[in-house]
Parts: C-alpha cells; sequence; structure tokens
C-alpha cells in the first residue's frame, strides 16, 4: 500500500489529492493519510496544502525494493537477486542469508540492508555499516568444490568493478582476493563464507559492502578507504547501485558456474590490480613474498619468490606493494 502510495506521488510532479489516490488504489483517505505517515517517518519529505492535497518534496537516501525491482526493469535475475529483501535493520547481511540457507531459501536469494549492527569484514573484524553504504550478500548453493570457492570472490570482485566502472567512469580494480579499490584507496570490501562436506560445497554466503555516500571515515581506516562520493563529488542513488550490480554478478555468475573458462580467468585477472606487483602474504606460519605473477582457475594467486619458486596461496592478509 505505501508502495503505491509513493508510486503515485513520484509519477506526479504536483499535488495529488487524498481523494485521488484512494480511488486510485480503491482505499479509504484515512489509508491514504496512515501511509503518508509512514512515508514521513521514513524520511520522504511530503508537504500537504488544503484542498490541493500531497506533495513529494524530498526522497531521503533509502534502499527500497520497490525502486531496485524499478531499476531492474525488465531483466529477470536467474542466479543473484532471484528473490529481494530489504531490510532497514540487521546484525549482519551474511547472518541472515545463513539462517535463511538453513531454513531452505533457494540459490540466488539476496539480503540487503540500509545499516548493520553488527557488520563482519574478515579476519573477524568489525566492517563500520552506517549510513551511505550499501550492505547485501546473497546464497549461492553451487556444484563447486570447497577448493574452487575462492574464484567466486574473484567473479563478485569483477562485477562490482565492472558496475562502479560504468557508473561513475572510476578505473576500479581488484585487490586480490577480496577488496575492490579505486587508486590505493579500498571503496568495496567482499566476505565469503560457506558450510561443505569435504569435497562438496552445501552453500557459498557472499556479502558485499560498497562505500557510496559516505562522506568521511574513521581514522582508523582514513588513509585506507574511500567511497565513490569522495572520489566522484556526486551522491549515487544505492538502489540503482545495488540493481546494477546484481544485474552484473548475474551474468558473471551466470557464465563462471556454468563453466569456468579461461575468458573468464583472463577478464578477472585484466581487472586486478595485484598482479605484476610485490605482495607479501601473511599465513599462519611465517608469510611469503614476491611478484604476483598469475591467478589459477581456483582463483589461488600464484607467487613468484626472489629464489624463483611458484608458490600459490588460496587466502592470507595481503599487502601489495604502492596500494596498501
Ligand atoms: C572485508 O573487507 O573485511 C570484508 C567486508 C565485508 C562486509 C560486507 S557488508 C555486507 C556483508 N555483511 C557482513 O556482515 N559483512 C559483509
Amino acid at each position: 500500500m505505501r508502495g503505491k502510495v509513493l508510486e503515485i506521488l513520484k509519477k506526479t510532479n504536483d499535488y495529488v489529492s487524498g481523494e485521488d489516490m484512494a480511488a486510485a488504489i480503491g482505499v479509504s483517505r484515512t489509508t491514504i493519510w496512515k501511509c503518508i505517515n509512514d512515508l514521513r517517518e521514513d524520511g520522504y519529505k511530503i508537504v500537504s496544502v488544503t484542498k490541493k492535497g500531497y506533495k513529494l518534496c524530498e526522497i531521503p537516501d533509502i534502499l527500497d525494493k520497490n525502486d531496485i525491482l524499478k531499476f531492474l526493469g525488465t531483466y529477470r535475475p536467474e542466479f543473484v537477486g532471484t528473490d529481494i529483501c530489504v531490510l532497514k535493520t540487521v546484525f549482519s547481511t551474511n547472518e541472515e542469508i545463513k539462517r535463511l540457507a538453513h531454513e531452505g531459501a533457494e540459490s540466488g536469494t539476496l539480503v540487503a540492508a540500509d545499516v548493520q549492527t553488527a557488520g563482519k569484514g574478515r579476519m573477524g573484524r568489525v566492517w563500520t555499516s552506517c549510513g551511505g553504504g550499501l550492505y547485501f550478500s546473497f546464497l549461492l548453493r553451487p556444484d563447486l568444490a570447497p577448493s574452487d570457492v575462492a574464484a567466486v570472490t574473484l567473479a563478485a570482485g569483477y562485477s562490482v568493478c565492472l558496475t562502479v566502472r560504468r557508473l561513475t567512469g572510476c578505473d576500479a580494480k581488484i585487490k586480490w582476493p577480496n577488496d575492490v579499490i579505486i587508486g590505493n584507496k579500498k571503496i568495496c570490501g567482499i566476505l565469503t563464507e560457506m558450510e561443505a562436506q569435504t569435497d562438496l560445497v552445501d552453500f557459498v554466503v557472499i556479502g558485499i559492502g560498497v562505500n557510496i555516500n559516505q562522506e568521511s571515515f574513521a581514522e582508523d581506516v582514513r588513509d585506507k578507504a574511500s567511497s565513490l562520493f569522495l572520489k566522484t563529488g556526486q551522491k549515487l542513488d544505492r538502489n540503482k547501485f545495488l540493481a546494477e550490480i546484481i544485474k552484473s554478478l548475474d551474468k558473471t555468475m551466470q557464465s563462471y558456474l556454468l563453466s569456468v573458462s579461461v575468458d573468464d580467468m583472463k577478464m578477472f585477472k585484466d581487472l586486478c590490480a595485484t598482479l605484476g606487483r610485490r605482495v607479501r602474504v601473511e599465513r599462519s606460519r611465517g608469510y611469503i613474498e614476491g611478484i604476483a605473477v598469475d591467478i589459477l582457475p581456483t582463483g589461488e594467486l600464484v607467487i613468484k619468490t626472489d629464489d624463483k619458486k611458484n608458490i600459490s596461496v588460496c587466502s592470507g592478509e595481503v599487502v601489495v606493494q604502492g596500494i596498501y
């Protein structure tokens, strides 16, 4: 109901009477009045003038499923975003997807939230998730071995890069294995979690946090993090951004999950800022240092060490010379 009222207000650039809206939707004027109050509580600026009706003056920067569907247009996701749930606040969208996965949710289910109260980063870190960012996770039930899941993260990072490039013109790149950067600043982090048997994946949760409209960052991350707003000076519509990422993820995952081709890997590698640079990867026992020379179809990074050995690593804390 609220969605229908909003739709009418958005379509009409002028005042529209409560009576006309009530007739168009087939409800009472009191119901319309309640919807208007709900919308105002959510931050929509709606003025009302006697005998003229209501006029929408300002739309808040909140995620809205109807808007996301509007921006998807006729596109029907088959792999990512087959079922979309938008929440105001959640602990962590990754945790919410895990909960849904245990209840039997289908592959492709996606949850997005305006705010996460316990957003999770890699290595047990906190992912601060206040207003302006985009936080979402999706579920995959791929026919993959656990050792192949690292490449799914890469495919997700690749899709984010394409969307950022298309919508902002910025030169977004992947910092292996799960960051998206512009220049030497992080604008997106990806947290992939899975539940698996020894040789078969049960499900994979891919959680993505994109710094979109943040105007500043806390001191501890300021030298490393940036947002698309800070890079371009433009505020972006997060609903549009999410719809575009869904399209991009859907296409990438479709081709990637059906068969990992050499072409897929080449595309991922072309957008990877890590390749060709000196890296240091922290591991549980010591570290590996050398030049990043390749990415394998499994998603592993191949490092040529100073004593000319090729060593592949599938994850770890990575420092890339010249980036962070
Ligand atoms: C990292 O760079 O450390 C990964 C950050 C991943 C953050 C996203 S935000 C949406 C999803 N839900 C979470 O709790 N974490 C991921």
